[in-house]
């Protein structure tokens, strides 16, 4: 008898530990539903991505899906077009999926990270309601269609660290909000189609380190400001509608060594300081940049590429870049330059193509000076 009481209550004990330790592993029912909903508004005819999420623990082998261990609640959804995943190799082919990011996703309130990249046929917009999750630290939606604007109140996400919305439709400014993360770090707008100027205070993003804005319809000044980004190592502005002169500040900030500024309308002279700075990989062609060559190369100016082409610049060819460290790419053609091409490094390595179109440059690797 007593061992048949033994035995029942060592089964209920167990029975207990284990509903116990599923209801606690597995994830919300609520997660769970706003997970299905999301994928509802998905459709990826090709790879079968979605077959994984099935069974109530959303937490268990969805894929892309990762969960807190503690709290067993949604963190990242990651979902890749583009990736090494045996899933791809198998269908010999990258992602490709249509519909549109379901606002249901809102409902993870403890989602940290959501990546939905390069599945090419996503629209629609990027839901309103993303800037009411608190832990969200990235945000990468690149290589798809969408077609909205960035949400005006984005700056409430504190804890974001990388905006990635590269390669899509996306439309309208950059919203003025954007200046209040300040955790951002990585910021990638590139090759959409956003207007109106850069936020006068964009220097206000301390943790910044790459600012990748090319290939838009951004207008207006660069700002002053950009030059109190400590952090800034890669500065892409090209390919929009940027205008005014190229602030001196730039060439004299801590850590930036690519600075992309072309095909613009930037006017003024090249400041001194570009020329005698950090910055290694300078493009600032295809603009209205005037002036002369500032003869200001030294030691510290090292550059694998210097590409000047397809400005209004005149007067000689600086004697002191034969003082720079080293000079890889330079093109200086098309433009208004005259004078004898200097002898030595890094001239004696560059071929015609560097110094094509101008006024009347001449010297080796162009035709001998007449006198
Ligand atoms: C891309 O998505 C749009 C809108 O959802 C759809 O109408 C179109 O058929 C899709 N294109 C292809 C090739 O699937
Ligand atoms: C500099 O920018 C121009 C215009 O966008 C581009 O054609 C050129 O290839 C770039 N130069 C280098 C060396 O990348």
């Amino acid at each position: 008898m007593s061992t048949v009481i033994k035995f029942l209550q060592a089964t209920t004990v167990a029975i207990l530990i284990l509903v116990l330790s599923t209801t606690v592993r597995s994830c919300p029912p609520s997660e769970r539903a706003a997970l299905l909903a999301f994928k509802a508004a998905l459709h990826d005819s090709y790879l079968g991505i979605f077959n994984s999420w099935t069974g109530a623990d959303c937490c268990h082998k969805w894929y892309g899906v990762s969960c807190d261990k503690e709290t067993r609640r949604v963190a990242d959804i990651n979902l890749r077009g583009e990736s090494e995943d045996p899933i791809f190799e198998r269908a010999h082919r990258t992602g490709y999926m249509t519909g549109y990011i379901s606002p249901a996703i809102c409902k993870l309130t403890r989602l940290s990270s959501i990546t939905v990249a390069d599945w090419k046929n996503i629209s629609g917009e990027i839901p309103r309601c993303i800037t009411s999750l608190p832990f969200l630290r990235i945000i990468d939606l690149i290589g798809n269609r969408i077609s909205s604007t960035i949400p005006s109140d984005i700056g409430r996400l504190h804890r974001l660290t990388v905006l990635n919305v590269a390669d899509n439709a996306i439309s309208g400014n950059i919203p003025p909000s954007l200046t209040n993360l300040r955790s951002l770090m990585h910021l990638d707008i590139r090759n959409n189609q956003i207007s109106g100027p850069i936020p006068k205070d964009f220097g206000r993003l301390p943790m910044l380190s790459r600012a990748l804005l090319s290939g838009n319809k951004i207008s207006g000044p660069i700002p002053d400001s950009i030059s109190r980004i400590y952090r800034l190592a890669d500065l892409d502005l090209s390919r929009n509608q940027v205008s005014g002169p190229i602030p001196e500040s730039l060439g004299k900030m801590a850590v930036l060594s690519t600075l992309n500024l072309d095909m613009n309308k930037l006017s003024g002279p090249i400041p001194a300081s570009l020329f005698n700075s950090g910055i290694s990989d300078l493009n600032l062609s295809r603009n209205g940049l005037n002036g002369n060559l500032p003869d200001v190369f030294g030691a510290r100016s090292y550059f694998t590429v210097l590409d000047l082409s397809y400005n209004s610049l005149k007067g000689p060819i600086p004697k002191s870049m034969g003082l720079a460290s080293y000079i890889g790419h330079l093109d200086l053609s098309y433009n208004h330059l005259c004078g004898k091409i200097p002898v030595g490094s890094p001239f004696d390595h560059l071929e015609a193509s560097s110094f094509v179109y101008n006024d009347c440059l001449c010297g080796k690797p162009l035709k001998v000076c007449a006198n």
